[in-house]
């Protein structure tokens, strides 16, 4: 089932989200929706607060061709446990803040840990957009959007951006 998606801003964007302890089935459907949710969007990855939940899970597949199968990754308390010194820049757009891009630099290589669908633990090494788009879900678990990398200017123009789209939609829906 897809959920709705939050705009920032939001006070729920802004929060540090708590630890998933042990999974369960709610958890399992909060993922299955998630991925339906991103996919459908459509976008690379998409965190819990994004849909409301504030719990430490991100759902990811950057598999762009379409030929190519795709490759969903379901990430409960996911934690970057090595980054690269080599930095990359990458073109970052977020789903709760719709049309807006923006350069971001971020460490061009991470490890990653996380506990899989099944509960079990995984350890594996990102590049690429992989890397950029892991580090930008995982940012939202603490509160932290890619705007928040950017100049107090730009952030401020793309907030007004957003509050404006925000009562645009609100009118729509009355
Ligand atoms: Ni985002």
């Amino acid at each position: 089932m897809k959920r709705p998606i939050l705009i920032h801003p939001d006070p729920r964007l802004k929060k540090a989200c708590d630890s998933v302890p042990d999974l369960d089935d709610e958890l399992r459907a909060l993922a299955d929706d998630m991925l339906e949710t991103m996919y459908a969007a459509p976008g690379i990855g998409l965190a819990a607060p994004q849909v409301g939940v504030l719990s430490r899970l991100i759902v990811l597949d950057c598999v762009k061709a379409e030929e190519a199968a795709p490759r969903p990754l379901v990430m409960f308390n996911p934690r970057v446990t090595a980054s690269s010194e080599l930095m990359n820049v990458y073109e970052e757009g977020c789903l709760s803040i719709p049309d807006q891009y923006a350069d971001v630099e971020r460490p061009a290589e991470v490890e990653v840990e996380w506990t899989d669908r099944d509960g079990h633990l995984r350890k594996e090494a990102f590049g690429g957009l992989w890397a950029t788009c892991v580090q930008h879900e995982i940012d939202h678990l603490d509160g932290k959007l890619f705007i928040d990398y950017l100049k107090p200017l730009k952030r401020q123009m793309i907030t007004r951006k957003m509050v404006k789209l925000k009562k645009e939609r609100a009118r729509e829906k009355a």
